[in-house]
C-alpha cells in the first residue's frame, strides 16, 4: 500500500495527478494515499485546528456555480490552513450574468496566476472539461448529480476513525440515490475499499440498474437495518427533480426516515452519517441527528482534514 510522506516536505512521488475529478478513476492504491495523507495533516494539525504551511505562495479559487455551506468553507479554510491564499467566486454578481462564458470565467481567473480551481457546477463532467482547458489543477466539488469526490473521501475517512478497515462491512446509502453525486462518489470509494455497499429507497429513487455496479439494492429499510454498520442519509433533492417521487414527505418520512424506534432495531454500534444539508424529520429526525450513533459532525471536521490532503497532493511541491 502507498504511504503518505510524514513531513509534507514533498508530494509523494506515486502521486502523478493535478486534478481530482471523481473518485470513479483512482486507483485502490491513491485512494489510500489521500485517506492517509488526511489523516496525518489531522493528527498535525491538532485536529484540523491549527495551520501548517506547506502551500506558501499558493492560491487557491472557489469557483462555486451552486450554493454550499460546508464544502465552500472547508475548502477555503484547508487552502488557509495550508498557508496558502484564496479568492472566492460566486455566479451572482460575476460577469457570467453578462454573457461571459463558463470557460473564459475561468481562463480570466487563471490568468491572475491561481494555482487550483475548486469548481462547484450543476451540469455533470464541467470539472472535466476545465481540466482540459486550464493548466491549473483542477478539484470537483460537485458536478450536479455526477460526483463529489471530496465528500466520498470524508465519509470514508469517518468510517475508517471509526471502525478501521472497511473491507467486510456493510454501508447503507438511503434515500434520494438518483439525484445523489455523494452516492456515486461513495460507491466508487467504497467498493474499492471492499465494503458492501447497499442503496435503498423509494423506487422512483433507486433504479434496480444499480446492482450493475455490484451492489446491492432494497426498498425496505426495515428489512436491511438489522445487517448495517453504517447507514448514510441522503437528502431529498427536490431541486434536481421534475416531478414529486412519492406522494408526501410524511409518507417518506414514515418508511426511510431513521427514528428513535429504528434505533432500537439496529446494531448497538451503528454509525449515523449525513452529508449535509440534514433536513430534520424528512430523513433523520432531531433525537438520531444529535444523539451518540450520530457522526455527522465529525464528517464536517474530516472535510477540513480530507480537502487539506486533496490540495496539498494536486498543488503541493514534487521533489
Ligand atoms: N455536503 C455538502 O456538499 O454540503 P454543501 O452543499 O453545504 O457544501
Amino acid at each position: 500500500m502507498t504511504t503518505a510522506s510524514t513531513d509534507f516536505a514533498s508530494v509523494p512521488q506515486t502521486w502523478r495527478r493535478s486534478h481530482l475529478l471523481d473518485l470513479e478513476s483512482l486507483t485502490t492504491d491513491e485512494l489510500h494515499l489521500v485517506l492517509e495523507t488526511a489523516a496525518q495533516f489531522k493528527e498535525a494539525t491538532a485536529g484540523c485546528a491549527r495551520k501548517i504551511s506547506v502551500l506558501p505562495g499558493k492560491t487557491v479559487c472557489n469557483l462555486f456555480f451552486e450554493n454550499s455551506t460546508r464544502t465552500r468553507t472547508s475548502f477555503s479554510l484547508a487552502a488557509k490552513r495550508l498557508g496558502a491564499e484564496t479568492v472566492e467566486f460566486s455566479a451572482t454578481g460575476s460577469s457570467v450574468s453578462k454573457g461571459e462564458t463558463f470557460i473564459d470565467t475561468a481562463k480570466n481567473i487563471e490568468a491572475m496566476n491561481v494555482d487550483a480551481i475548486v469548481i462547484r457546477h450543476h451540469t455533470p463532467g464541467t470539472p472535466h472539461l476545465l481540466a482540459q482547458n486550464v493548466h491549473c489543477g483542477v478539484i470537483n466539488a460537485g458536478d450536479g448529480p455526477h460526483e463529489h469526490p471530496t465528500q466520498g473521501l470524508l465519509d470514508i475517512l469517518t468510517i475508517r476513525e471509526h471502525r478501521g478497515d472497511l473491507a467486510g462491512l456493510t454501508v447503507a446509502l438511503v434515500g434520494d440515490i438518483a439525484h445523489s453525486r455523494t452516492a456515486r462518489s461513495n460507491i466508487w470509494g467504497l467498493k474499492k475499499l471492499g465494503a458492501h455497499v447497499i442503496v435503498c429507497g423509494p423506487a422512483t429513487l433507486v433504479a434496480r440498474d444499480w446492482e450493475k455496479l455490484g451492489i446491492e439494492v432494497a426498498y425496505s429499510l426495515d428489512d436491511i437495518l438489522p445487517r448495517c454498520d453504517v447507514l448514510n442519509l441522503l437528502r431529498i433533492q427536490f431541486e434536481r427533480q421534475t416531478t414529486r417521487p412519492f406522494p408526501s414527505v410524511r409518507e417518506y418520512a414514515l418508511l426511510y426516515a431513521m427514528n428513535r424506534e429504528r434505533i432500537s432495531r439496529a446494531k448497538k454500534d451503528i454509525l449515523i452519517m449525513a452529508p449535509g444539508p440534514i433536513n430534520r424529520g424528512v430523513e433523520i429526525t432531531p433525537e438520531v441527528a444529535d444523539g451518540p450513533h450520530s457522526v455527522i459532525l465529525d464528517q464536517v471536521t474530516n472535510g477540513l482534514a480530507v480537502r487539506m490532503a486533496v490540495l496539498w497532493l494536486t498543488i503541493g511541491n514534487h521533489v
